[in-house]
C-alpha cells in the first residue's frame, strides 16, 4: 500500500513556484527524508499534506483516499497525520501528560483511553516518569519529546517532522535522531523528515527525496543517491561530491571509459558518449606513486591538515576543481600528486 502519494502538485506565492509539479510516491511505513537547501519547499510540501496550504494544481492521495484533487480537500483533522514543526508550542500551564492527552479530548474516546494511550506515548518517548512536571521544568531535548509524544498519542498513519532537531545541540540531536529511528521501528506509522542536513537523512531514513527549486531531484534509498546520483545537484548536494567535466569516449561491461586531461578512467556511470561529469568523493579517491599511470589524474596540493587519523589533502585537479584525498603523510602546499579515482560517478553534461 501507498504511504502517500503527490501528483502534479503545484504551489505558488505571489508568482513565484514554491512546489513545481511534484510527482513522489512513498510506501507505507517508509521513513522518508525531505532534503534540499533552504527555501526549496520542502516546509510547503509538509504544510500541503497537511492540509494547511491549498495547492493550485496536483493531488494527493494518503493511504488509499484522496485528500486532495479537483473538488476534493480533506481538512487537516480528519487527514489521520500528527505533526512536529520546528518551532513548536507547549501549553505552559499544562503538565506534559495534559499537554499530551489535550489533542485526544474531543475525539469521543473515553477517559481511560486517553489516559492509556497518554502514558504508552509518553512512554515510547520516554517520559513516563516526568508526566506530572511542567515544560518549564523540562530540557529542550525532552520539550521536543512531550511534542512529539503529542503526535504520536493520535496514533496518526502519517507523521510530519519539520526539522525536529534543528534547534538541538548536537548531542541531543544525535540522541533523538536514535530515538526517531526506534520509534519508527515501532509505531510502523510513515514518517516525513524534513531536513537541510544530509547527513542526519542519510542516517535516518529509508528513502530520501531531494528538492531543489520545489522540484524533485531524485528520490531513492540513501545508498543509490550516494552512489548513483541522478544530477549535478544531487551529487554536490549528498556526500559533499565533486564534479569534474569529462568526456565520456565509451562503455564497456566494465563501466565508462572517460578522457579527464590527459587521464583516461575506467568508471561506473550511465552515459551516453559526450560530454559528462564525473562525481568524485574523498572516500573514492586515492593517492598513487606509480609513474605517470595514465588512469590516474595529476593534481597540485593546496593544504593539508590532520582529520580522522589520517591527513586530508586539497588538491586541486582537472579545471582547477578542488578535490579531497586521504593520505599517512603531510603534503607541502605545491606539491604535485597523483590521484586514482577507486569510485566515481558519471553523469550527462549539457553541453
Ligand atoms: N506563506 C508564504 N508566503 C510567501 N512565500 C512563501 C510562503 N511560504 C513559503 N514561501 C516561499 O516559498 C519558497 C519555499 O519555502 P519553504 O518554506 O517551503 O522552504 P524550505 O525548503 O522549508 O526552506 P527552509 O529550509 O529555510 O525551512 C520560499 O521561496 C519561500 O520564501
Ligand atoms: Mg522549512
Amino acid at each position: 500500500m501507498v504511504g502517500f502519494r503527490l501528483d502534479g502538485l503545484t504551489k505558488s506565492f505571489g508568482g513565484a513556484r514554491a512546489v513545481d509539479g511534484l510527482r513522489l510516491e512513498v510506501a507505507d511505513g517508509a521513513f522518508l527524508a525531505l532534503l534540499g537547501p533552504s527555501g526549496c519547499g520542502k516546509t510547503t510540501v509538509l504544510r500541503l499534506l497537511a492540509g494547511l496550504e491549498r495547492p493550485d494544481g496536483g493531488t494527493i492521495t494518503i493511504g488509499d483516499r484522496v485528500v486532495v484533487g479537483p473538488g476534493t480537500f480533506v481538512e487537516p483533522e480528519d487527514r489521520g497525520l500528527g505533526m512536529v514543526f520546528q518551532s513548536y508550542a507547549l501549553w505552559p500551564h499544562m503538565s506534559v501528560a495534559g499537554n499530551v492527552s489535550f489533542a485526544l479530548h474531543g475525539k469521543g474516546l473515553a477517559a481511560a483511553e486517553i489516559e492509556a494511550r497518554t502514558r504508552e506515548a509518553l512512554a515510547l518517548v520516554g517520559l513516563e516518569d516526568r508526566a506530572a512536571a511542567r515544560p518549564h521544568q523540562l530540557s529542550g531535548g525532552q520539550r521536543q519529546r512531550v511534542a512529539l509524544a503529542r503526535s504520536l498519542a493520535l496514533r496518526p498513519k502519517l507523521l510530519l517532522l519539520d526539522e525536529p532537531l534543528a534547534n538541538l545541540d548536537p548531542a541531543l540531536r544525535t540522541g533523538l535522531a536514535a530515538e526517531f529511528r526506534r520509534l519508527h521501528a515501532e509505531t510502523r506509522t510513515t514518517f516525513v523528515f524534513v531536513t537541510h542536513d544530509q547527513a542526519e537523512a542519510l542516517a535516518l531514513a529509508t528513502t530520501i527525496a531531494v528538492l531543489e527549486a520545489g522540484r524533485l531531484q531524485q528520490c531513492a534509498a540513501p545508498e543509490e543517491l550516494w552512489r548513483r546520483p541522478a544530477s549535478p545537484a544531487v551529487a554536490r548536494f549528498i556526500g559533499d561530491g565533486r564534479l569534474l567535466p569529462v568526456e565520456v569516449l565509451g562503455s564497456s561491461g566494465a563501466g565508462l571509459k572517460v578522457a579527464l586531461g590527459a587521464a583516461r578512467l575506467l568508471v561506473p556511470g550511465e552515459a551516453p558518449a559526450g560530454p559528462g561529469w564525473l562525481c568524485v568523493r574523498r572516500q573514492g579517491l586515492a593517492l598513487t606513486d606509480a609513474e605517470s599511470p595514465d588512469d590516474a589524474l595529476a593534481g597540485t596540493v593546496r593544504a593539508s591538515r590532520f582529520e580522522g587519523g589520517a591527513y586530508l589533502h586539497d588538491v586541486a585537479v582537472g579545471d582547477d576543481t578542488p578535490v579531497e584525498v586521504h593520505g599517512p603523510i603531510s603534503l607541502s602546499p605545491g606539491a604535485s600528486v597523483r590521484l586514482h579515482v577507486t569510485d566515481g560517478w558519471v553523469i550527462p553534461r549539457q553541453p
